[in-house]
């Protein structure tokens, strides 16, 4: 479904250049979870924006169905993106002055009953079914985590991109959190980026990178997903 073929990304730090991904390429396939694993620094979040398309590469190119991303217009992708992936960062970016329901409508594609219904079966199924109408600073870290989750899912993206997603919460919440975003990948599919290989252990495939290169590639798939 997602394919990503030599992808590569520099920075310009003052006179020196960072290679922050070198030549990368992987598959990702329907309903499958994919782990990028790394150390600070390694490019995991780099590598993130080059498949989601929020950068551009300097070389490579990625596909979602034969789409190259190269060939569409920024609007297309900014379409594509905000159809088809959901996004879950380090920090949740949710909106302090709307409540926990609001935050979550503001990524549905319409602002209609049955969208509004959905989000509060998504917020119960996270175990916020009590808490619609609080503001986020009325939360604890994993549940303003568990509803940018919510946000990620509502319009049923076929991937989620999450960024170091328990990067801020205690472990145990982080293992809670994560095993919800496991789940979603009866719909779609799962990209998580830690450096904590634990909260990885049922992804399916799981890349290490360091200094922006693949060291290691380990997969529970029968096919293999590596070219
Ligand atoms: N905007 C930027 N300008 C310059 N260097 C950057 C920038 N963003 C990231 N880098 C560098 O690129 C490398 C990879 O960064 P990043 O993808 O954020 O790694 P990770 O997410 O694994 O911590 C690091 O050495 C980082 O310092
Ligand atoms: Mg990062």
């Amino acid at each position: 479904m997602l394919q990503a073929e030599n992808l590569s990304l520099a920075y310009q730090d003052g006179e020196s250049i960072k290679e922050a991904v070198q030549k990368i390429s992987l598959a990702v396939d329907d309903h499958q979870f994919i782990g990028i694993l790394g150390p600070s620094g390694s490019g995991k979040s780099s590598l993130l924006y080059l498949l989601s398309g929020l950068r551009k590469p300097a070389s490579g190119e990625v596909f979602l169905d034969d789409r190259a991303f190269s060939k569409m217009t920024e609007k297309e992708r900014v379409a594509l993106r905000r159809s088809e992936f959901g996004f879950v960062f380090q920090q949740h970016f949710l909106i302090n002055y709307l409540t926990v329901q609001e935050n979550v409508m503001v990524a549905a594609p319409v602002q209609d009953k049955a969208h509004t219904e959905q989000a509060k079966a998504l917020l119960a199924d996270l175990g916020l079914g009590d808490k619609f109408h609080r503001f986020p600073y009325q939360l604890s870290g994993g549940e303003r985590q568990r509803v940018a989750i919510a946000r990620a899912m509502i319009h049923r993206p076929r991937i989620i991109f999450a960024d170091e997603p328990t990067g801020l919460l205690d472990r145990r919440t982080g293992l809670q959190v994560m095993s919800l975003l496991r789940g979603y990948c009866e719909q779609g599919s799962l990209i998580a980026v830690t450096h904590n290989p634990e909260i990885l252990s049922e992804a399916d495939l799981v890349i290490t990178l360091r200094d922006g290169q693949v060291a290691n590639m380990e997969s529970k798939l029968k096919s293999a997903q590596i070219s």
